[in-house]
């Protein structure tokens, strides 16, 4: 490793990766992972925030068995990385709770993303959980556990990050150096918009493309995808901006000079959807090759995936152990019980109190 610098981010296991979340977050990691030590944090205890029912918490099991699946067949590396259980990790329940007595109310409240989540899990604005308003401080104690000092996520996680730098600095600020202010880093591609030409792919839109569709999917969903509306002949000149199959071409296909010839001949009308598209799925199939190969033999191998999340949250528990006890050191709160537990034991000890002699 050629950097000392540490890195954390994750998602939701909410189920299969899209192409979405590859541009915006999967391919930085990918870069990252041989530069810097990496943390991928299965996020569960995010998803209680829209989702706390039992029904949900059954699922997670199937859903972080794909998504796991899904970064090892992308390349991820659980020997140089560490992909680990959030709600496996006692500290961070802590680290929470410290966490929440540094930021406001209002600041959190005015969070976009908070809206959008609700809005996303069908929830009115007096259906919000408080957890839910919380969401970002839990995700600041998982960034600040590992000392994390960058963070790669995608766009809409770019204000949460921004309040754990809120957080670092006023816990330092507060109780000591403790924590690096650390830096976001965003995908290549932001946002990838849907194959409906909504602004962002997403798994409760219904617009994605999986990791894990196979060959036949992968053309079905191109051929339907949305383009320039107006466009009802090959020979009309069509728009390249704001067209879904623009932006995949731009993001998937690594032949520039044949996305600029595309782009082109689609501006002046002399060339069809039909064979932008069936371009488009040829990048999207030989991306997908290599990837679908790796899942399938990660699937041959039972217990392969449990056994790279059981490795990495041991290692993650006993890192947030030491990050929780400088936390309770800085703060105080160490030396608070030592002194307490101390007396109380002597006292004990003098009084011949039998039950916390020995
Ligand atoms: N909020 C992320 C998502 O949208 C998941 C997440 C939880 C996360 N904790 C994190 C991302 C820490 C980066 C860093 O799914």
């Amino acid at each position: 490793m050629s950097d000392p610098k540490r890195i954390l981010t994750g998602d939701r296991p909410t189920g299969r990766l899209h192409l979405g979340t590859y541009v915006g977050s999967i391919q930085n990691r990918l870069r990252l992972q041989d530069q810097f030590k990496c943390y991928f944090i299965i996020a569960d205890l995010h998803t209680l925030t829209t989702q706390p029912e039992k029904e949900h918490i059954e699922g997670l099991r199937e859903n972080i068995q794909e998504m796991v699946t899904d970064y090892l067949a992308v390349g991820i590396d659980p020997n140089k990385s560490t992909i680990y259980l959030q709600s496996a990790i006692h500290a961070v329940f802590e680290m929470n709770l410290f966490f929440e007595m540094l930021v406001t109310l209002p600041r959190l409240a005015r969070l976009p993303s908070i809206k959008d989540m609700a809005r996303a899990a069908k929830m009115d604005a007096e259906a919000i959980p408080f957890g839910l308003v919380g969401y970002p401080i839990l995700q600041a104690a998982d960034i600040l556990m590992p000392r994390a000092h960058l963070v790669p996520v995608g766009k809409d996680n770019e204000s949460h990050v921004e309040v754990t730098r809120e957080i670092a600095r006023r816990f330092n600020t507060y109780y000591g150096e403790t924590f690096p202010v650390p830096d976001v880093l965003v995908g290549d591609v932001p946002t990838l918009p849907g194959t409906d030409g909504q602004t962002k792919m997403g798994k409760s839109l219904n617009n994605a493309i999986y990791l894990s569709d196979d060959a036949k999917t992968v053309e079905k969903k191109v051929r339907g995808m949305f383009t320039d509306p107006n466009r009802i002949r090959a020979d009309i000149p069509g728009k390249v901006e704001g067209n879904p199959v623009f932006d995949y071409h731009d993001a998937f296909n690594p032949d520039a000079e044949e996305v600029a010839d595309l782009k082109a001949r689609y501006q002046k009308g002399s060339v069809g959807d039909v064979e932008v598209k069936q371009k488009l799925t040829t990048c999207l199939n030989t991306f997908l090759d290599p990837i679908r190969e790796r899942r399938e033999e990660i699937e041959k191998q039972s217990g392969y995936v449990e056994y790279v999340i059981y490795k990495g949250t041991l290692e993650m528990q006993e890192i947030a152990q030491e990050t929780l006890a400088a936390m309770r050191k800085a703060m105080g709160l160490a030396g608070l019980w030592n002194r307490i537990s101390r007396k109380g034991r002597d006292w004990a000890k003098k009084t011949e109190q039998s039950e916390l002699t020995s």
